[in-house]
């Protein structure tokens, strides 16, 4: 059985002081025997920052976003053979806040997510449904439709990503998905990539949304949900430090 994934969305949050205070806790509170991977996605302008403080730690680092570009005239985007020069392993693709506020289509996720498959790098791929859609029962329609457009475009390096089920009501909100909520979707993800790929086992389904270290257990204790990707609760050292216990 895969290790569970416990990694942080810092979301453009942080500073040089307080990310060095904050990484210095989470690694000092590390269990030495560590029953679970942990990873933290930083603003791109702390990469080297992250890199310095976590080299030869258990915690692996990446980016919040990459572009579905090689290189090139692409203002303001960075390349995913730059987050490998700073030796990420993680980078999160379509996450709802850039669908939202930059209009990221599951094709440009598509996109995004191939173009960090194909430099080594883990993408982070998120799904997930708005209240809307969900009180209109749309839930499983579209976490399928925008994960089915990465499985179309990526084949079978699918089995070296990572997937994320985000509800979108529940980020930022303190409105977290109910274990059984959260399992359901979980449970059809699971389904659609064991349909997709020869071997799906190495693919882990993260939950997103207001996860914290109340309810972390209980979410993590669903068969379907292989570890968190936490945003405001993973700026706080103690409180991320009791969600990576929840996973070993
Ligand atoms: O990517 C994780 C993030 O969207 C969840 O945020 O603050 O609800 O844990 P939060």
């Amino acid at each position: 059985m895969t290790r569970k994934l416990i990694a942080g969305n810092w979301k453009m949050n942080g500073s040089l002081e307080a990310n060095e205070a904050l990484l210095r806790a989470v690694l000092a509170g590390l269990p030495a025997a560590l029953g679970a991977d942990v990873a933290v996605c930083v603003p791109a302008p702390y990469l080297a920052q992250v890199q310095a403080l976590c080299q030869g730690s258990p915690v692996a680092w990446g980016a919040q976003d990459v572009s579905a570009h090689e290189r090139g005239a692409y203002t303001g985007e960075v390349s995913a053979a730059m987050l490998c020069d700073f030796g990420c392993r993680y980078v999160i693709v379509g996450h709802s806040e850039r669908r939202q506020y930059h209009g990221e289509t599951d094709e440009v996720v598509a996109a995004k997510a191939q173009r960090a498959l194909s430099a080594g790098l883990t993408p982070i791929v998120c799904v997930g449904e708005t209240q809307a859609q969900r009180d209109a029962g749309q839930t499983e329609t579209v976490v399928q439709r925008q994960l089915a457009a990465v499985l179309q475009s990526v084949g079978a390096a699918a089995a070296g990503m990572v997937v994320a089920y985000e509800p979108v009501w529940a980020i930022g909100t303190g409105r977290t998905a109910t274990p059984e909520q959260a399992q359901a979707v979980h449970a059809l993800l699971r389904a659609q990539l064991r349909a997709a790929l020869p071997d799906d086992r190495a693919v882990r389904i993260l939950y997103g949304g207001s996860m914290n270290a109340s309810n972390a257990a209980a979410l993590l204790a669903q068969p379907d949900i292989d570890g968190g990707l936490v945003g405001g609760a993973s700026l706080k050292a103690d409180e991320f430090l009791r969600i990576v216990a929840a996973a070993a």
